[in-house]
């Protein structure tokens, strides 16, 4: 806590002059401001090759997030990062996404992953939305959001994360009753890794993968370990330059194929079974992803795999996260925990009912959700590579340069909010209210916003909801968790937390 306040005492300096310099300028407004050149933004230090050198020795860049925080402490809140290939801009202010929400084209760029990419390129297999850009992206996108991101589908996917939740609540309490004192201490990060592949799995394929009872089938097992697999090659090959990375990293190479080789393959065999069952029995009920896509017939088998796989992989290691460092911050912060569990308790006969109105009946789990994201985002930017000239900072950013907004450090920034340091879900509340300039951009924005995130929040809250119900969390640590960048942010280990029953 100490370190996390200090720092953002250090950085209100600079935005607080710079935000009261705003305030003065609004008196002066009269006086048109020269909007300045790009060459004049502020530029990152650092030698390109000097970077690749330690990336490669400690097999990744696990502070990344934090270089980029310390970067805007000393340069303000733009800066740009030249290394050869297109003009790269970093920026961390809501303005600056504002900014680039209104000048967003109808088919958004991002930079593929590259190791993701090559694989598909290797093999000959198509892309699905995550790499894909341009007209392919777009046509895709509109063909699968109403079976993945629309209200109507999260309604029909909701039972299904209902029953997953459920069942992972039944598995920990036979684990708590077994224990004399009434009470369970574990490190929960592998069993919410499991529930969240579970219940996406569940949802995108229509099978259970048997994760969270007592023996899985080696084909679940064969699959959780590529997922695995997939994760840990693509940290250490995405920061290398493709030319070298050919030459230092061939065994993480063919880790990183064969890999994806399994997942292919087990969406192939997924496919095959679903269609030959809609085939057999066309008019079935809801089954998940898959099954409305095929059933639907507008997309290729091709692009149904493509997409199943980018699905699949969207959802390893993301919401996982968030739920360890929420459940973490209600076990250090009881009295939250209390109230939070109250919200459940009053809705839940209204929520058993009709699992749907978890969407509308639990703000303040909601808003914990939100908090949660703010401080520990799992994609620490949201990249786009801008289509048309546009200015951030008063300075000219030219079409076709990259910005990324800084996600962890936006979440940080004490001229946005009071006392980012704390957790204090409430904020959001009332976040829509006139002059909050909170914002809430963990799923990216506009029509290239998260495909998955109806299914990631649905995932969250049900998980939150019953566990809260059922459960006391305590945690004896205080202190703040290390979080480190691997592709995606995460706790560098977790605090024990201990479980409870309520009754
Ligand atoms: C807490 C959980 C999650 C977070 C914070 C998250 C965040 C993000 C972000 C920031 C993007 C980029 C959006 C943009 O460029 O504007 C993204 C894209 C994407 N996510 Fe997620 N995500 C989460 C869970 C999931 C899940 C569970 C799935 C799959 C079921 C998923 C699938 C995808 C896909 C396919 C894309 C690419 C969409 C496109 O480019 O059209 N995500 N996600």
């Amino acid at each position: 806590m100490a370190f996390r306040a200090k720092a953002d005492m250090r950085m209100a300096g600079p935005w607080l002059s710079l935000c009261r310099a705003r305030a003065l300028g609004a008196r002066a407004s009269l006086v048109p401001k020269a909007v300045l050149p790009f060459e004049a933004i502020p530029q990152s230090p650092g030698n390109k090759w000097v970077r690749v050198l330690q990336v490669w020795k400690e097999k990744g860049s696990e502070n990344f997030h934090l270089d980029l925080h310390r970067t805007f402490q000393e340069l303000g809140p733009i800066f740009r990062y030249d290394v050869g290939g297109p003009h790269t801009v970093f920026v961390m202010l809501p303005e600056d996404t504002e900014q680039l929400q209104r000048v967003e084209s109808s088919e958004p760029w991002r930079t593929p992953l590259y190791p993701w990419l090559a694989y598909r390129e290797h093999r000959g297999h198509r892309c699905g939305v995550f790499l894909l850009n341009g007209p392919q992206w777009r046509s895709d996108r509109l063909q699968l959001n109403p079976d993945v991101l629309s209200l109507q589908a999260t309604h029909k996917f909701i039972p299904m994360v209902d029953r997953v939740a459920r069942d992972f609540c039944k598995a920990l309490k036979a684990k708590v009753l077994q224990n004399a004192r009434g009470s369970l201490t574990l490190d929960i990060q592998p069993s919410i890794f499991h529930y969240s592949i579970e219940a996406s799995h569940y949802v995108l394929y229509g099978e259970r993968l048997g994760l969270l009872g007592q023996g899985p089938s080696a084909a679940s097992m064969g699959f959780l370990h590529a997922l695995q697999a997939i994760l840990k090659s693509t940290v250490q090959l995405m920061f290398m330059p493709r030319s070298l990375s050919r030459w230092v990293s061939s065994p993480t190479w063919r880790e990183h194929f064969e890999a994806w080789d399994y997942v292919f393959q087990y969406a192939n065999g997924a496919i095959q079974r679903t269609y030959q069952e809609l085939a057999l029995s066309p008019s079935q009920h809801y089954s998940g992803l898959l099954g409305e896509l095929l059933a639907h017939a507008e997309m290729s088998l091709e692009a149904i795999r493509a997409n199943s796989v980018d699905l699949t992989a969207g959802s390893v290691d993301t919401t996982s996260y968030p739920l360890l460092m929420t459940l973490f911050e209600l076990a250090r912060n009881p009295t939250l925990q209390q109230s939070v569990r109250q919200e459940s308790l009053v809705a839940e006969a209204k929520i058993s009912e009709n699992p749907q109105l978890v969407l509308t009946e639990l703000p303040l789990l909601r808003a914990a959700l939100k908090e949660t994201l703010r401080l520990y985002p799992v994609g620490i930017f949201v990249e786009r590579r801008v289509s048309s000239d546009l200015v951030l900072q008063n300075y000219h950013v030219p079409a076709g340069t990259l910005v990324k907004v800084c996600l962890y450090s936006l979440g940080r920034n004490p001229s946005v909010l009071a006392r980012p340091e704390s957790y204090h879900p409430q904020r959001w509340l009332n976040s829509r209210a006139a002059g909050s300039r909170l914002v809430h951009l963990a799923f990216g924005f506009g029509v290239r916003q998260c495909l998955g995130r109806r299914l990631a929040e649905v995932e969250m809250l049900l998980f939150l909801h019953h566990v809260l119900k059922g459960f006391l969390v305590d945690t004896l640590t205080q202190e703040d968790v290390r979080m480190i960048y691997r592709y995606v942010l995460m706790p560098s280990s977790l605090p024990l937390l201990t479980f409870r029953a309520t009754s």
